[in-house]
């Protein structure tokens, strides 16, 4: 099955050849991971792409986490990449994405347990259990704004959220009124959620202009200097 395109997911917000550069040179996942990567992208499935996937892998082999949560699942390409650091929890809606996950799960030797919770993290963001180390939010992107607080509370003290997809191909800096009613939603949500970012004196924020922007959130700790 192929699926439907993601207009974001061609548009680069850095310089054309450096993220060539970066797609091609940056070396490939092998087993599973690298085959699972190669056929989403030849069959269009909206997986993160490379160089945010080579990042998240050598980030958790440095932080080392305990407990992952994800949010947005597809096939399981990012659930088998963070599941060779730490069991990971991973939620998804679509009940296609979910067979071809769990399929996927099965026929892997993933050294920690993946657990797909079936449904719309709305609800099941409060049924899951933290602390987690490592959140990575990587779904509908209007909702991120909404799933945040939630998320918060279930990162561990030293833990970190991922939230992938924060630029829309860095449209989301255009004035509200030369964006396309079909997407103003994702538009205003993903600008309310940067002004949060941004501003809310409790988080410590990173970019990272991998893929179509990578937010990278913490707990601020308090320091006296
Ligand atoms: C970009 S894909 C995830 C790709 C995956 N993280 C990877 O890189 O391998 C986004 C997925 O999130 C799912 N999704 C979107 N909104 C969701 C929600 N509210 N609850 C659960 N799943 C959601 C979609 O069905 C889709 O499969």
């Amino acid at each position: 099955m192929t699926h439907k395109l993601n207009e974001m997911m061609d548009k680069p917000i850095i310089k054309e050849s450096v993220l060539n550069y970066m797609r091609e040179a940056l070396p490939k996942f092998s087993g599973i991971i690298g085959e699972l990567e190669e056929a989403a992208h030849r069959r269009r499935v909206p997986i993160i792409p490379h160089e945010t996937a080579t990042y998240i892998d050598q980030l958790l082999s440095v932080i080392r986490p305990e407990k992952i949560l994800e949010v947005g699942t597809a096939i399981g390409f990012s659930a088998l990449l963070m599941a060779q650091y730490a069991p990971v929890d991973t939620i998804e809606r679509n009940p296609v994405m979910v067979e071809e996950a769990k399929e996927n799960f099965q026929r892997s030797n993933s050294p920690y347990a993946i657990q797909l919770l079936e449904g719309d993290a709305k609800d099941l963001l409060e049924k899951v259990e933290g602390p987690y180390d490592v959140i990575f939010l990587d779904s509908a992107k209007a909702k991120y704004i909404e799933f945040l607080p939630r998320c918060l509370e279930l990162l561990a003290d030293n833990g970190v959220i991922l939230i992938d997809d924060i630029f829309q191909g860095g449209t989301v800096f255009d004035d509200d009124d030369t964006i396309p009613r079909r997407v103003r939603k994702i538009h205003r949500n993903l600008n309310a959620l940067l002004e949060k970012l941004t501003n809310d004196p409790m988080l410590k924020v990173s970019f990272l202009p991998l893929g179509d922007g990578l937010a990278m959130i913490n707990k601020r700790k308090i320091v006296k200097v």
